[in-house]
């Protein structure tokens, strides 16, 4: 009997405890699973509704089926953010992949904004000269020429993205998959310090109705300092203007963790 738990966390104040609802499956293989919603503190006194109680509009309606699918292990933390930038993104938008790595983030990000009339960029950034080349090479088998036009591609830290993104864009989303680049040197992996310094530039030019997508991986040395940083910045948003959650999987302690940063 496998027992699976799951935790939906909204980064908020709340006087209600810990809510959580139990689903018991006539599964071989999974027979009980265990969805929570937990209140986690925030700097500002409001309380902030569950998921089971989101209004219809609100980022995360339409995405349950996604969410569950991600409980089961049907999809992965990189699929969901997918799906969710997919119900944010609009054509025409500017976003910026902060951690372009091998171009998969990137190449689904330029499917979304990029448009008929040439509007639409995606930024991307890797501090890795490889990355760069490995994205490059995915847009040049990928895309055509007229479709290229619509990335830019920056070897920079991500910590300095207002350097690069054209200070009158309208930036919808910013994207981060943290950690290494899967196949790459596994020394060079994304840092506290300077993840909470492209957060903190991420916020600053974020539109409203925009998103800051994370996934965390807490594998690797350094992976859960990292997620503490994250969850600590999110904590700290203002209710009246961020809806903040995470998806973790409580019985399996080194899945990736996905972070959603909406601003409203
Ligand atoms: C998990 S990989 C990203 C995977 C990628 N999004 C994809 O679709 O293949 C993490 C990437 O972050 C990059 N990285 C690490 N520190 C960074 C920093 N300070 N600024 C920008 N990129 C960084 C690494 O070089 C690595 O390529």
């Amino acid at each position: 009997m496998l027992s699976l738990s799951f935790r939906f966390s909204c980064f908020t104040h709340s006087s209600s405890s810990h809510r959580r609802l139990l689903f018991l499956l006539p599964s071989p293989t999974i027979s009980q699973c265990c969805f929570s919603v937990k209140p986690i503190k925030q700097n500002n006194g409001n309380n902030l509704q569950s998921s089971s109680s989101f209004s219809k509009g609100s980022p995360f309606s339409g995405l349950e089926d996604v969410f569950v699918s991600f409980l089961f292990g049907k999809k992965r933390a990189t699929d969901v953010a997918h799906m969710v930038w997919k119900h944010v993104v609009q054509k025409g938008d500017t976003v910026i992949d902060a951690t372009c790595g091998n171009g998969f983030d990137t190449l689904a990000l330029l499917n979304l904004v990029a448009d008929e009339s040439h509007n639409g960029y995606v930024y991307a950034l890797d501090i890795q000269k490889d990355a760069l080349d490995k994205t490059s090479l995915l847009l040049e088998e990928s895309l055509s020429s007229n479709e290229k036009q619509h990335v830019k591609l920056f070897n920079i830290c991500h910590s300095k993205m207002e350097e690069v993104v054209q200070s009158n864009a309208f930036v919808r989303l910013v994207a981060f998959n943290l950690g290494y680049l899967p196949g790459g040197d596994k020394e060079i992996i994304t840092r506290s310090e300077t993840t909470l310094l492209a957060l903190e530039a991420a916020k600053r030019i974020l539109i409203p109705g925009g998103l800051i997508s994370i996934v965390v991986y807490v594998g690797h040395p350094g992976g859960r300092e990292e997620l503490e940083v994250v969850e600590t910045f999110a904590a700290r948003l203002s209710v009246e203007n961020w809806i903040c959650c995470k998806l973790q999987m409580l019985n399996r302690p080194c899945a990736p963790i996905p972070i959603f940063l909406f601003r409203r």
